[in-house]
């Protein structure tokens, strides 16, 4: 083994029962269906076809993303949009062994558009209570547009409150996400107090683009549970030695940070230097229509890209339990699962593959 790694923990990763923390539902939409969404409600999009939307999707920053990822999420309007976005990635998540699942949306998106929240959340609601049914479990984590102002997520958060209520299986968090640079999490404080106060979890997106001292604010100031993306705290030695001896997870996305120009490429990623770190590190994929892939696409391209071995690979998995929402019973019963099928013959999930590259 060389320049590969082997294909056998590739496949057994593969295999492997995980969760995804860090996926925006706006951002699993595929250029087909946001043509079909478009066709049905009469939405006109910038551009002409299927193919010359895909060939948008050459980002060179967040912005330029986030651009067209809100041009895309115009399309939906109705609660069956809603619900039909969000069954095609549940499609998604359990080819890839996904059991756990935590969603992120971005209300403001559509409310500025004249659709309800209780619009979004009851379509979004409706495709995961069915794919409980199929053995994936999911929790809705609100997500603050951090280029609007304070008020803005004030009102949002005002609006979603009967949600919170209504969906309190379900809905169990707010997020602040969008344009970081210029954006502070210092600028949020106040909602996710408000949100600290009503008992819900707390995560936001720093040090994706932004620098260390984003990631210090939302720690310190909005007092997140977690940081979202966060690979940029490679850059401050305190703040790593901070996040590894809190167990503050991150929620890594590393074909995003690669499309997004966060890192040149794949090789370049400091995940492993993280978790080298003893940060608990997680892979996700984001917003995986735009970027190239979905979760497992994420675990072979950084697997291959940074040699991880099996504990490396294993340790990672696990993270994705240790660092959920769920309770500490379902917790130790998620990781049971996932040691059952690690250490104890995964073959009967993953298949095997005939050269092992080694
Ligand atoms: N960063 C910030 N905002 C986002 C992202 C992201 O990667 N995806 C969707 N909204
Ligand atoms: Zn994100």
């Amino acid at each position: 083994m060389n320049s590969s790694v082997p294909a056998s923990l590739v496949q057994k990763a593969a295999g492997a029962p995980k969760a995804e923390l860090h996926i925006h539902i706006e951002g699993s939409l595929e250029p087909e269906l946001i043509f079909r969404l478009a066709q049905r409600n009469g939405v006109k999009l910038a551009y002409d076809s299927i193919e010359a939307l895909r060939a948008a999707y050459a980002f060179t920053n967040l912005q330029s993303f986030l651009d067209i990822y809100y041009a895309g999420a115009s399309v939906l309007l109705t609660e069956q949009d809603f619900y039909d976005m969000t069954a095609a990635y549940v499609e998604r998540a359990l080819a890839d062994n996904v059991v756990h699942t935590e969603i992120f949306f971005d209300p403001q998106t559509h409310t500025e558009r004249g659709v309800p929240i209780a619009t979004v959340v009851a379509g979004i609601d409706r495709a995961l209570a069915d794919a409980e049914k199929r053995g994936l479990s999911s929790k809705l984590i609100l997500c603050f547009l951090r280029h609007l102002s304070e008020e803005d997520a004030l009102a949002t958060f005002d609006a979603a409150l009967p949600l919170f209520e209504q969906y309190r299986h379900r809905l169990i968090g707010v997020g602040l996400d969008s344009s970081e640079r210029g954006h502070p999490p210092s600028k949020f404080e106040r909602v996710f107090a408000k949100a600290r106060a009503k008992g819900l979890k707390l995560v936001a997106h720093a040090g994706e683009e932004g620098p260390p001292s984003y990631v210090y604010e939302a720690l310190d100031l909005l007092k997140v549970d977690r940081v979202d993306h966060g690979v940029r705290s490679i850059e401050d030695p305190a703040l790593v030695a901070r996040l590894a001896d809190t167990r503050i997870a991150l929620t890594v996305c590393p074909l995003s940070n690669v499309k997004l120009c966060v890192f040149d490429d794949m090789t370049k990623h400091t995940l492993k230097d993280l978790l080298d770190r003893g940060v608990a590190v997680t892979v996700n994929s984001d917003d995986p229509a735009y970027f190239g892939g979905y979760v497992n696409d994420n675990y072979l391209a950084t697997i291959e890209a940074l040699k991880l071995d099996d504990a490396e690979v294993y340790t990672i998995v696990r993270n994705s339990f240790e660092a959920s929402f769920v309770t500490p019973e379902e917790r130790a019963a998620l990781i049971a699962t996932l040691d059952a099928y690690w250490h104890g013959g995964h073959g009967e999930h993953g298949g095997s593959v005939g050269a092992s590259g080694s």
